[in-house]
Formats: C-alpha cells, structure tokens, sequence
C-alpha cells in the first residue's frame, strides 16, 4: 500500500461531517476531492498557478471548496476557525518542471501555524518524501521540531524501502 492509499483508509475516520478540514498542498486535486466528500468544507491552498488550475477543474461541481493561490506559511490570514484536520502531501507537483517543491523552512512555518489552529484532539497528517531535492532536510526539520515540542505521533507509516515516503499522523492532546 503506498502513503496516499494508507492515508485515505486512515483520515476516513477521523472526519465528521460537519468539520473543517484544510488541504496545505492541492497539486492535481486529488486529497481535496477527498477531503470534500468527508467534510462541511474544505479549503485548499498551493503556492502553484499550474495546481490551482488542475484543481479547479478536478474540483468542478464541488460546492464545499474554495481554492487558495498562496503559500501554505500565510494559512494564519486565511482561516479564523478552528479546524479538525489539516493535510500536507509535501514534495512537487507531479508532470511538472518541479520548481514548487515544498521548502523546510516554509513548511515548519505552515505546520507551527496549523498546530495553533488545530481544534483539540484535531489531526495533522503529513507526507514527506525523503527521496525528493531537500526532502530529506526538510523531513529532520520537521521531526526535530514534533519530537522537541512532545507531540503526539498516534500513527507513523512507511513501506521500508530506502527514501520511501514517511507519513505521521499528529494528534493534539
Ligand atoms: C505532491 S503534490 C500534492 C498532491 C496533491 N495533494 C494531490 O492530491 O494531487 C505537492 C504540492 O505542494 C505544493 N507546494 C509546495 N510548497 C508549497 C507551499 N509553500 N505552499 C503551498 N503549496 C506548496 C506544490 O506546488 C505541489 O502542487
């Protein structure tokens, strides 16, 4: 099973209805389209022209999304409600020049901001793909940053292979 499978069987349960739920990274649309069909609303951001337009079409007909052009760093301007999950699918678009990788710095910054926007017992499930240009920098960044501040991983995946994707599952409190 690779990570996007493992997440989409596991975040199933963690959604109601009613809940707000946040994609960081829409790409082609996929884990928004997703998300949409688990929650009240969804709102997706990718700092990529070309995602936001292939999400936009993936995402035609969707009533309970709105798409936001913008690095994930300013999701604090965006949203002023608690939210139940957020999801970071980290790395590139795919079938690209690869020039939107996700950057660690940027990244910490999204996940501090998220984490304060979290409802208690919320979620934060994030993929990182440590075979990617600073996939692997960016992933010890944000590992030494959860393990520092004691956060609670409740769910960590990955297929054991060398530079496979780790996914974890953060819960607050
Ligand atoms: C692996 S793709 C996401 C796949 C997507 N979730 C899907 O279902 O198709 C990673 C996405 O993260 C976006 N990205 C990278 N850095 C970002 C940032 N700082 N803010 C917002 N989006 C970012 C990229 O542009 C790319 O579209």
């Amino acid at each position: 099973m690779n990570n996007n499978t493992f997440v989409h069987k596991y975040v199933r349960s963690l959604i109601h209805p009613d809940d707000l739920t946040v994609d960081m990274t829409a790409g082609n649309g996929n884990d928004t389209l997703f998300l949409s069909g688990l929650s009240r609303k969804v709102i997706a951001f990718d700092i990529s022209e070309e995602a936001i337009r292939r999400s936009k079409e993936r995402l035609k007909g969707k009533n309970n999304v709105v798409l936001i052009h913008d690095n994930h760093a300013n999701v604090d301007q965006y949203i002023h409600e608690k939210v139940r999950l957020f999801l970071f699918n980290l790395g590139y678009l795919p079938n690209s020049d690869g020039s939107s990788i996700s950057k660690g710095e940027d990244t910490l910054s999204a996940f501090q901001k998220a984490y304060t926007l979290l409802e208690d017992m919320g979620y934060i499930v994030i993929t990182f793909y440590l075979g990617h240009r600073g996939g692997k920098d960016e992933f010890y960044l944000l590992d030494a940053y959860i393990r520092k501040n004691r956060l609670q991983i409740t769910e960590t995946y990955s297929q054991n292979k060398v530079n496979s994707p780790v996914t974890y599952i953060i819960r607050k409190g």
